[in-house]
C-alpha cells in the first residue's frame, strides 16, 4: 500500500495522508504504536513541540530504521503556555530536531496564531523563514489561521507557507470565515490539511451526514471512516491527518487513500450539502471564538 504525494507550492512534495501524533498519543510513550503505524505503511509522521512525545516518535523511527527520505517529518512550532514569553522558533525546533535525531525537517508550521507570545505574527514568520534558509527545515506553513492572519502575512512573506493544518470535516468547513480562509488559501497556493476529519463519527455522531456516509460507503464497499477521510482530501484537493491507537483501524485509513478509489463530484457534494445540517467545532475555539465571522 503507497501513499500518493501531492506537490506543493514551493515544488517538494509532502505524502496525504499523516499519522498524527496529538490526540490519541498527546504526551505519551508513543513508540510502539509509531513503529506499527511506520511497519503498516505510514509515510508521514505529524509532531508538535506541545505534544511532548517528538523523542518517543524519534525512537520508533530508529527502530524502524528505513531510509532518511523515506518518512516524512512534520513538526510545530508553540506551546500552550507560551502566551505570554517571546517566541523563538528556532530553539523549538532545534529541540525537535534533538528528540528526532535529525538534522533538517521536512516541515515546520506554526501550531497557532495565538501560540507566538507577543511577538508580532510577521516577526515570528521572518524567523521560520531563516529556518528554510539555514536548511533546518525543507518547508514552513501555518496551523489554525484564520484568513485575518494569513492576510497579516501576506503583507510581508517572503516565503508563502505550504500548508494551513485545520480542523476540517463536513460540520466545520461550511462557516463563512473558513469558506474565506480556504478561498485564500487557494488564491495563494496554500494546501488545505484537515485534522479532525472523522470528527462526524467520533465527536459528533448523530448528525445529518450519517445516512449520507453510510450510503456511500455501501456503494464504495467501503467503511464510514474511509468514506471521510477520502472527502477532506478529495475536496481540499489536500491533505489528510488522522491517527489511532488500533492496528485494524489504522490498515483501514492508508487503504482509504492507497486503495478506495477518490469519491465522485457528486458523492463529494452530497456529503457537503449535508454537512451544512450541522456546525461543530472541537478543536482551537480559542482561535475562534475571536475570528471574524
Ligand atoms: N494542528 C492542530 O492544532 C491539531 C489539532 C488536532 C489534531 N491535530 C493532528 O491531527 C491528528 C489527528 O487528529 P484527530 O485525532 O482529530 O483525527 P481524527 O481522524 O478525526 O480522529 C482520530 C481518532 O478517532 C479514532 N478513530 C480512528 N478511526 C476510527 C474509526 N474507524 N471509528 C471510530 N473511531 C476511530 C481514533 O481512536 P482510536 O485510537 O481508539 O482508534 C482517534 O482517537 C492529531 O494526532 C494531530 O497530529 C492537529
Amino acid at each position: 500500500m503507497s501513499v500518493p504525494t501531492v506537490k506543493l507550492n514551493n515544488g517538494t512534495s509532502m505524502p496525504i495522508l499523516g499519522f498524527g501524533q496529538g490526540t490519541s498519543l498527546y504526551n505519551s510513550e508513543c513508540t510502539a504504536h509509531t513503529l506499527a503505524a511506520l511497519k503498516t505503511g505510514y509515510t508521514y509522521l505529524d509532531m508538535a513541540q506541545m505534544y511532548g512525545n517528538s523523542q518517543h516518535v524519534g525512537a520508533a523511527i530508529k527502530q524502524w530504521g528505513g531510509k532518511r527520505e523515506d518518512i516524512y517529518r512534520l513538526t510545530k512550532f508553540g506551546k500552550d503556555s507560551e502566551h505570554d514569553k517571546p517566541s523563538d522558533p528556532r530553539g523549538a525546533l532545534l529541540a525537535e530536531l534533538k528528540a528526532l535525531g535529525v538534522e533538517y525537517v521536512d516541515t515546520f508550521l506554526i501550531h497557532s496564531p495565538l501560540m507566538t507570545g507577543t511577538t508580532p505574527l510577521s516577526e515570528t514568520w521572518k524567523a521560520m523563514e531563516s529556518l528554510v534558509e539555514e536548511g533546518l527545515t525543507k518547508s514552513i506553513g501555518v496551523s489554525n489561521f484564520r484568513e485575518e492572519d494569513l492576510l497579516k502575512l501576506k503583507q510581508t512573506w517572503k516565503i508563502a507557507p505550504v500548508v494551513n493544518q485545520i480542523e476540517f470535516h463536513p460540520y466545520v468547513f461550511h462557516a463563512d470565515n473558513m469558506r474565506r480562509m480556504t478561498t485564500l488559501c487557494h488564491d495563494e497556493g496554500i494546501l488545505i490539511q484537515s485534522y479532525g476529519p472523522l470528527t462526524p463519527i467520533v465527536r459528533a455522531s448523530g448528525g445529518p451526514i450519517d445516512p449520507v456516509i453510510k450510503k456511500i460507503a455501501e456503494e464504495k464497499k467501503a467503511t464510514e471512516a474511509q468514506v471521510l477521510l477520502r472527502w477532506a482530501t478529495d475536496y481540499t484537493g489536500g491533505i489528510v491527518v488522522t491517527t489511532s491507537r488500533d492496528e485494524t483501524r489504522r490498515k483501514e485509513q492508508l487503504e482509504a487513500l492507497s486503495r478506495v478509489e477518490k469519491l465522485t463530484d457528486g458523492q463529494v457534494e452530497e456529503i457537503a450539502e449535508a454537512g451544512k445540517g450541522k456546525f461543530y467545532r472541537h478543536f482551537m475555539k480559542n482561535v475562534w471564538d475571536n475570528a471574524k465571522p
